[in-house]
């Protein structure tokens, strides 16, 4: 039997509210999402201070990032391809254009350009060849002084991502467990011409099956997120990208 493609994987009906109740629900994902509000605040003052922002959230789902975003952008704007997700979107977002189609089959978004892209909890679980269309059809939308950033919520060097993702293959090795790691972040958006300039960790306690209080979790991560070399380690960090500087141009600079 053929492996379902990551485009389908969220189209049917109850998808939607079993993704929302996933987030209210779980106490891991209510720290982390807790973690990535700050973070994408703190994006906002450190790269868009002053400017008026045209957000694209893309594989937007039930419009969870574009939910913290729509009030602080001048324009919004949304894309997912399953009408699942988009329907819990739909009742939360006032001010959004929200839009289900595939920008990986056929860019409907071409000539817009925004100048903040972001793109939450998808690369990871898409496979390679998505990954690439989709990177590809989103470096096409992003202006010149916009900047991508986008979260990789298994990343490889997280203890726990290495512990889960071993014990996974010795139970099911059929079984998929995706993993990413932050050299595979890079190399994907290096891939399109953009560079990653900054890495914000987030979650570094997550011993499975054991119960951590959302203060310990908060204490811990505080403390790790001061020491960079440690980013490395987050179980799900998120990436800031912008349009590599022109080495040609560079290269002559520095020769001056
Ligand atoms: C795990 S959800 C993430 C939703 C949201 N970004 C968040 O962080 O809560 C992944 C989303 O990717 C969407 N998706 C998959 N393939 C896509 C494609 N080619 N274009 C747009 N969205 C896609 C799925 O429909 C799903 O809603």
């Amino acid at each position: 039997m053929s492996k379902i493609s990551y485009r389908e994987s969220h189209k049917y009906a109850e998808k939607g509210a079993e993704y929302e109740a996933y987030y209210q629900t779980r106490a891991w994902q209510r720290f982390l999402w807790s973690r990535e509000q700050e973070i994408i605040l703190i994006i906002l003052e450190k790269y868009f201070a002053d400017r008026d922002i045209h957000l694209l959230d893309f594989a937007c789902g039930t419009g969870r990032i574009t939910g913290l975003l729509e009030n602080r952008v001048k324009t919004s704007t949304s894309i997912d391809v399953s009408g699942s997700m988009l329907a819990i979107a739909r009742e939360k977002l006032k001010r959004t254009e929200i839009i289900e189609a595939d920008i990986t089959a056929e860019n409907v978004l071409k000539p817009k350009k925004f100048n903040l892209i972001t793109a939450f909890r998808f690369f990871l679980n898409a496979e390679p060849e998505l990954r690439t269309a989709a990177i590809k059809a989103l470096v096409e939308l992003l202006a010149e002084d916009g900047y991508f950033v986008f979260n990789n919520h298994q990343n490889f060097g997280s203890p726990w991502i290495k512990l889960m993702h071993m014990r996974h293959r010795q139970k099911n090795p059929q079984g998929a467990f995706n993993i990413m790691s932050i050299r595979q972040m890079k190399k994907l958006v290096e891939g399109v011409g953009l560079e990653i300039v900054d890495i914000y960790p987030v979650g570094f306690f997550h011993p499975p099956k054991v119960p951590v209080s959302y203060r310990l979790n908060r204490a811990i991560d505080s403390v790790a997120c001061r020491f960079k070399f440690l980013n490395r380690f987050s179980e799900s960090p998120i990436a800031v990208c912008r349009r590599r500087k022109n080495q040609n141009s560079n290269a002559s600079a520095s020769r001056k």
